[in-house]
């Protein structure tokens, strides 16, 4: 998995001489003085362990007579040898392999292999929070966000990968990412041609402004509820694309419900178009989008009257909803999936009720 620039691998003599020498040692010391590893093996013992199933037993025995020939001189030289040597050996932390990674990312001279293989690293490394925390302190955005200009799709689809992996329930790395004014870019790339680098830009997208009024007011402004409209009621769109993005609807709904119930002003008004879109979903023929798509429309139907009242008078919803009970209920006498059709069932009749509540 890591790059490799780990020099752990080293050669069976190498550790064969440390290891003798450490034994020669602490006969001779009868206690080892070792610098803290910081990282790397996790104890002495281990390291022991992992050099003797890495050594030849007969060579150990003869060094091991070697070293208890040498002069107290002789063994003061060899500890400091063996010092260096540890610190060879060391296994590099986090944040140095992250240091190597993004200078290869941000290395113009390095083949397309090497910075989709130094992408793929960062894209593992930035999974912890902490790392994730680091990237931009050790120049990563600016490095990845370079990235996204690239010819090669795939380096552009891994970048964008790396950037909502990063920010996902993030807020330090979310407001690095929308200062940096990355979001219209990642955006146009949701409508690339490739599916692939589509669908992980609206990763990005929607784990950049999650939770994030800043981020959600950028999307806004750029036209994102086009974006997602047009994706949603394209019968041609890509299903991951088209489930991510009333995810994304659903998720929108209820943050802005939760800000104006605590007095914010009104940041976006669906359109009869945008809510339209939302219906389209509940009739594609794949039940995990129009679980979603249910999910999305109680949560429009929750944040306002005019939401309401723009579904009732356009009547497609009242058809919609018709229909799904009609196909829930035939699922449900040869399909061996009841419990996932109950839930949308009882998803269905929140909509409906929600429709015909007075407002
Ligand atoms: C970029 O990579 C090339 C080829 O490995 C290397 O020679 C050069 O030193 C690197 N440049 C930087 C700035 O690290
Ligand atoms: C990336 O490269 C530029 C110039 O090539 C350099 O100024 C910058 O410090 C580098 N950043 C990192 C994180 O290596
Ligand atoms: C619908 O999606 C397909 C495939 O992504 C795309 O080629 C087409 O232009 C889209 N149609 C509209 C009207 O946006």
């Amino acid at each position: 998995m890591y790059s490799s620039k780990c020099k752990v691998q080293g050669s069976g003599l190498i550790l064969l001489r440390v290891l003798v020498g450490l034994v020669c040692l602490a006969e001779a010391q009868n206690k080892l003085e070792l610098q803290d590893m910081d990282g790397g093996f996790p104890s002495l013992d281990s390291m022991l362990q992992w050099a003797v199933g890495h050594s030849d037993p007969e060579k150990l025995k003869a060094a091991a007579v070697e070293f208890q020939r040498l002069s107290p001189e002789e063994l003061e030289k060899r500890r400091v040898e063996i010092k260096d040597l540890m610190e060879d050996l060391r296994m590099p932390s986090d944040a140095e392999l992250m240091k190597i990674a993004i200078a290869d990312i941000n290395n113009s001279s390095l083949s397309t292999e090497d910075h989709s293989r130094a992408l793929h690293e960062l894209l593992e490394l930035v999974g912890p929070i902490d790392n994730a925390n680091d990237l931009n302190k050790l120049g990563g955005l600016t490095a990845i966000i370079q990235e996204l200009n690239r010819e090669e799709k795939e380096l552009r689809t891994i970048a964008a990968w790396v950037l909502g992996k990063s920010s996902n329930n993030n807020p330090v790395v979310q407001k690095q990412i929308i200062e940096l004014n990355v979001l219209p870019e990642l955006m146009g790339m949701v409508k690339s041609s490739c599916s692939e680098e589509a669908v992980k830009a609206l990763y990005a997208v929607s784990a950049i402004i999650r939770n994030n009024p800043d981020g959600q007011a950028v999307f806004y402004s750029e036209g994102g509820a086009h974006m997602l409209q047009d994706i949603m009621s394209n019968d041609s769109s890509d299903i991951r694309l088209r489930r991510k993005s009333v995810f994304l609807v659903a998720d929108l709904a209820e943050q802005q419900f939760e800000l104006e119930a605590s007095g914010a002003t009104r940041i976006f008004e669906a359109s009869k178009e945008y809510l339209n879109s939302v219906v389209d979903l509940t009739a594609v023929p794949d039940l995990d989008t129009q679980e979603k798509a249910l999910v999305a429309l109680s949560r429009l139907l929750q944040l306002s009257d005019k939401n309401v009242q723009i579904l009732r008078d356009f009547g497609q919803l009242e058809l919609a909803l018709e229909r799904l009970r009609l196909q829930i209920r035939e699922l449900m006498l040869d399909e061996n999936q009841g419990d996932f059709l109950r839930d949308i069932e009882a998803q269905r009749q929140e909509v409906e009720f929600m429709l015909h509540k007075k407002l």
